[in-house]
């Protein structure tokens, strides 16, 4: 698909990061979007600044959704096929997601659970409830969004991180293995999966709304559980109180979003540039091509506590370990 004009793109998690970025630059071409979010302000946000750059006649329809939930996307779906009065899409982006349930022996399975069924399920459930209307297009394609996280499940060795890595490995699996499937079974529907490195957005704020973890709302034992965290990784955080702590969070969000090396504009370009030349493997960012390349070139390594400073050595992820280690959640 080399243009976009007039063509019905869905996109999950469209109320902020590369999901905003992706609705504004693909109605900037004239393409129709239907989006869905949590976050019903940020969404009508996303669609005024889509629309005010869009030629006239575009439509942004906004529909609120949580991908975890498979009946809510069978709603979303039917309520964007009768909003765009269509049986048809043209462009799928499983975008939204969430960073949580780092750890499987410690924190709670609510919370591992809900990363892995939005990360994960998400992408799947929506898949399947799309895919009639995505066969139906004369011309279709499914962009789903992994992570570096989907070849590697770390963020460095002090912070597990198995919920996120284990469903984006999913998701890249799934997208794979599906190029051969669409190919036997219906030619004219394309897949892509994308493999971001660190992008300046919201996400770790996002996240914690999500699960019920931003700073506002987290109890004193959970503060007290992660000030245990901070304080063994050697900040000296033991004696901080809870508001100190909560402050603590707050910036680290703020410097993940500050301090990427790649912003969510230039990544929602690199995602479109790379479905308009039917690549089906989408990498964002220098740091996502040298990761990808050092796990390749030393698999065994992969987990080893020093692996990171190969990366360093390359100038990158210093940013990311710096915002996330150690992670609660
Ligand atoms: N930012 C990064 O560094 C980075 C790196 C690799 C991969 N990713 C992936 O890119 C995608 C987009 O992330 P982003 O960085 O733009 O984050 P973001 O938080 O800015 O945007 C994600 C959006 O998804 C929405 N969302 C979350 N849970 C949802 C749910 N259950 N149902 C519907 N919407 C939901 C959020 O409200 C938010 O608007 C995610 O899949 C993320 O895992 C991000």
């Amino acid at each position: 698909m080399k243009n976009f004009n007039g063509r019905l793109a869905v996109i999950t998690g469209g109320g902020a990061g590369m999901g905003r970025e992706l609705a504004i630059q693909l109605a900037r071409e004239g393409c129709h979007i239907a989006m869905c979010d949590l976050d019903e302000a940020n969404m009508a946000e996303t669609r005024e600044l889509a629309l005010a750059d869009a030629p006239a006649g575009t439509r942004v329809s906004t529909h609120r959704c949580d991908v975890s939930d498979p009946e809510q996307i069978q709603a979303f779906r039917d309520a964007v096929l009768a909003e765009h009065d269509t049986n048809q899409i043209n462009l799928l982006f499983n975008n939204a997601g969430i960073g949580g349930g780092g750890s499987f022996v410690n924190d709670a399975e609510e919370n591992w659970q809900k990363t892995f069924d939005i990360c994960w399920g998400g992408v799947y459930h929506c898949s399947r409830a799309f895919l009639p209307a995505l066969i139906a297009a004369d011309a279709s394609h499914i962009v789903n969004t992994s992570s570096i996280n989907g070849f590697w499940a770390s963020i460095g060795p002090q912070t597990p991180h198995t919920a996120y890595s284990a469903a984006k490995f999913a998701v890249k699996g799934f997208s794979e293995a599906l190029i051969t499937d669409l190919r036997i079974n219906a030619p004219h529907v394309k897949v892509s999966v994308v493999m971001p490195g660190h992008i300046g957005t919201s996400i770790v704020e996002n996240s914690g709304k999500v699960l019920g973890r931003s700073p506002d709302s987290m109890t004193s034992e959970e503060i007290s559980d992660l000030r245990d965290q901070l304080a063994s990784s050697g900040l000296p955080v033991g004696n901080l109180p809870d508001d100190s702590i909560r402050d603590l969070i707050r910036q680290r969000a703020r410097d993940f979003r500050d301090n990427a090396p790649t912003t969510a504009a230039e990544a929602a370009n690199v995602i479109i540039d790379g479905v308009r030349a039917g690549r089906w493997r989408i990498l964002i960012g220098d740091d996502a091509q040298i990761i990808d390349q050092l796990v390749r070139d030393d698999p065994e390594a992969a987990y080893d506590p020093d692996f990171v400073a190969r990366i360093s050595e390359h100038g990158h992820l210093q940013q990311l370990i710096a915002a996330t280690e150690p992670q609660a959640g």
